[in-house]
């Protein structure tokens, strides 16, 4: 058996980006509407504070507008959704992500409510998640989807092609990766299992997986001998761990060397899902911008 095809995410990525690029230079030319994205961080979180400024940076590469807000630590729920109701009305504003985690005091809920479905890049609004929830079986994606999710759909389509008819596996059930990801291999036709922490025999199910999609947060919790031979295996997981000489490492949620032996197509970590992310934001940024400015829905 040879070993798996890794998937390339900083490739695709990149040719995602430069695809928007370009959207973004035919939006301004033909309709004046330049894509702005605003980015909201509460608090000093340092990996937020990282992820927040890689957006505003790849937003400022492709030609959008990037409207950067940093709050203190301890801004009250109220300030929040003013500035909120704030990025709403104003029109040079076509998507608004406000990073997570907030702080305790706030209700994440309630901040993900109060942004206009139409500028939710994040594909968090209740509307947003609904949409995808009923989503039929190959309809266009015309509203904003969760972009880590996107990101994995994207690449699947990729390397495999139509995924009609596919045993998908996703492990994990949060709302944020494991649900999102699993209704859109759903709407490609994809035969779907979700799985979880309470599931019975949980190698038996992953061995059951054409395509097997972990997003569980644990490091190198699935092993090589839980994979079906010759499946593509997305690996949403970003784990930071000791490693040697006092250093830390990343790892995903399966463990990468018995995988690669096993699987047929594998993302590494990093340089598979991760990069997708932010190439997502950008796609879906252009994409609001684009509706905004009257243009009907295309893919990119
Ligand atoms: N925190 C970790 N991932 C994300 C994400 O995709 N969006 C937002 N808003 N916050 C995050």
């Amino acid at each position: 058996m040879s070993e798996a095809r890794l998937i390339d995410g900083r490739a695709f990525a990149s040719a995602l980006r430069m695809r928007v690029g370009k959207g973004v230079g035919d939006l301004v030319a033909s309709k004046g509407v330049k894509p702005g994205l605003a980015t909201v961080l509460v608090g000093g979180d340092p990996a937020s504070e990282v992820y927040v400024r890689s957006k505003g940076k790849a937003a400022a590469e492709l030609g959008m507008a990037s409207f950067d807000h940093r709050l203190p630590d301890e801004t009250t729920e109220a300030e929040l959704l003013q500035l909120i109701a704030g990025l709403n009305a104003d029109a040079d504003v076509h998507g608004i992500l406000v990073q997570l985690p907030l702080p305790g005091h706030i209700q994440t809920q309630k901040v993900l409510r109060a942004i206009d479905p139409d500028k939710d890049v994040d594909g968090f609004h209740p509307i947003n998640v609904g949409r995808l929830g009923m989503i039929a079986a190959g309809a266009p994606l015309d509203f904003p989807v969760a972009c880590t999710p996107l990101g994995c759909s994207m690449l699947l389509t990729d390397v495999l092609g139509s995924l009609s008819g596919m045993n998908a596996v996703v492990v994990g059930r949060s709302t944020l990766v494991g649900r999102p990801v699993a209704q859109l291999l759903l709407r490609a036709d994809c035969t779907v299992t979700i799985a979880h922490s309470r599931t019975r025999d949980l190698p038996s199910v992953c061995r059951t997986a054409d395509i097997l999609a972990v997003a569980i947060g644990r490091p190198e919790f699935v092993r090589g001998d839980w994979i079906k031979p010759g499946a593509a295996v997305i690996d949403v997981g970003i784990n930071r761990i000791p490693a040697a000489a006092g250093k830390t490492r990343l790892v995903g949620d399966v463990v990468f060397e018995e995988a690669r032996q096993v699987a047929g197509h594998l993302t590494p970590v990093p340089g598979g899902v991760g990069p997708m992310t932010v190439a997502c934001l950008m796609y879906n940024t252009l994409q609001q911008a684009r509706r905004e400015a009257g243009l009907p829905f295309a893919e990119i």
